[in-house]
């Protein structure tokens, strides 16, 4: 049950009314705040697209078609993202159907910070697993297989990739600036398994064409998980820094090509996103200070964070949790991004879910002031995440001229944190003046399965250019 902070009457005490009302207006973005925003969005990508490494990344993947929905074979793919790992084996059948079957394979935390070659290990572990599960005995061709690697890496082909920087509390050492795809392919070839890497992508690179694959209407494809992120098609003519990398009669021509924008990174220079000092804390303490600072006020991976960052505040000021042990509280990332989705879902008048969570997660005791504090504080975290999400979705339809359309989306906040696509809907229709009361020409629609369907789709476009080079 949901009621607008507006409406709803809170019962704090004056200090604490004081402190929520001044962190209430460090969290608002007002339309007009949005429309600026989206507007420098939008020079911000023109830039990237000028100048390598200047930016938000804009980087182009090297997938130059459209599916057809005619894509045929077997393909693997493999999905290194935010906190699972999956294996999955596609069937593409054509007329815009597939089958697939995928085994996730949880992501220790430990592996987000351990050896470049522990983590190949464990991947390439991974993919034997599936394979001794599936085939039997193993195929003696090699397979084809897309890797969909979400984070961002510089592409000069699509079966190639060099990691620029990790993000989303990854810290592997020895893995930035190497080809990501030779790391995987030694480890698939010392254990002599029958894999061949041939597509690289990103997983909206995999959404945008996993979801075109099957719906026409699709614009862009979009991520809002443990990171966040879009895809989208621009045109090689229009892509400045391309000119360095292709010949001079193909930068001439309209050639489709889709673009990983790696939107997370916008606003490094902290010019234009008005964060709070919560935001910044995160920033300066993260493993990547002044990276990814778009990232680090609406993705999954510090939504919980930063409730947590809030109430500590407020206890150690001493306006809640009063004489209560705050020690787990302490500890940073203890909350992710279920407490405040959990929160905001809780029934107002008696929010048991928070009650609940508060007492079994972190040994705090709360009154119904307190509880309806920390939904009050989850609705601002939301809402500005989602808010804050439309400037990026703006800024595509404005660069591409887009009117309508479907934004094809996935991620655990697209798909599991409430209000989100009403909140981001409700934004564009602010930015974009529309007017209420009437259906907005654009929507959000739950993408395919991007990571694999998607990724191999793009392994059979790869496969297509290929032997259309050779003949
Ligand atoms: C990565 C992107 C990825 C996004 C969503 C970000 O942290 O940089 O490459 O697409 O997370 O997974």
């Amino acid at each position: 049950m949901h009621i607008s902070i507006e409406k709803k009457r809170l019962c704090l005490d004056k200090k604490l009314q004081n402190a929520f009302d001044s962190m209430k207006d460090s969290f608002m973005v007002s339309d007009m705040e949005l429309k600026k925003l989206a507007r420098q969005f939008e020079k911000e990508m023109e830039k990237g697209l000028e100048q390598p490494f200047d930016s938000i990344p804009m980087i182009p993947t090297w997938v130059t078609e459209h599916p057809t929905g005619n894509e045929h074979g077997e393909y693997l793919a493999l999905d290194l993202g935010g906190t699972n790992l999956r294996v999955v084996s596609v069937n593409l059948k054509g007329n815009c159907d597939f089958e697939f079957e995928h085994t996730k394979y949880p992501l220790p935390a430990s592996l987000r910070h351990c050896s470049c070659s522990e983590l190949w290990a464990h991947i390439v572990g991974c993919i034997e697993d599936f394979l001794l599960q599936k085939y039997s005995p193993l195929p003696k061709e090699p397979l084809p297989m897309g890797f969909t690697f979400s984070f961002p890496a510089s592409q000069n082909r699509i079966d190639q990739g060099v990691l620029q920087r990790w993000t989303k509390g990854f810290n592997i050492p020895d893995v930035e600036g190497k080809n990501v795809v030779s790391l995987l392919q030694e480890e698939i070839d010392k254990r002599k398994l029958p894999v061949k890497v041939t597509a690289l992508i990103n997983d909206t690179t995999g959404t945008l064409i996993a979801s075109e694959y099957s719906d026409p209407e699709t614009k862009m494809g979009l991520i809002f998980g443990t990171g966040v992120n879009a895809a989208y098609f621009d045109r090689i003519d229009r892509i400045g820094k391309m000119r360095e990398t292709v010949s001079e009669n193909l930068i001439k021509t309209q050639t489709p090509i889709a673009i990983n924008t790696e939107y997370g990174a916008f606003d490094n220079e902290h010019k234009y996103l008005k964060r709070t000092k919560y935001d910044i804390y995160i920033d300066e303490n993260s493993t990547r200070p002044n990276q990814q600072s778009y990232e680090k006020m609406v993705s999954g991976y510090y939504l919980g964070e930063i409730l947590r960052l809030v109430l500590l505040d407020f206890a150690i000021g001493g306006m809640i949790f009063k004489g209560q042990d705050i020690h787990k509280l302490k500890i940073p990332f203890i909350m992710d991004a279920s407490y405040p989705a959990r929160a905001e879902e809780d029934d107002y008048r008696q929010l048991p879910l928070i009650d609940k969570i508060m007492k079994t997660s972190l040994g705090i005791q709360t009154t119904h002031c307190e509880r309806q504090l920390i939904q009050e504080i989850s609705i601002l975290i939301g809402t500005r995440a989602a808010r804050l999400s439309a400037c990026a979705i703006a800024a595509i339809c404005r660069r591409m001229n887009i009117q309508s359309g479907h934004c094809a989306c996935d991620g655990s906040v697209f798909k599991k944190y409430p209000f989100f696509t009403m909140r981001v809907e409700n934004a564009l229709r602010g930015i974009f003046d529309w007017k209420h009361g009437k259906e907005i020409p654009l929507k959000l629609v739950a993408a395919e399965d991007g990571s694999g369907v998607g990724a191999a789709i793009v392994a059979c476009l790869a496969k297509k250019a290929t032997i259309e080079k050779a003949s």
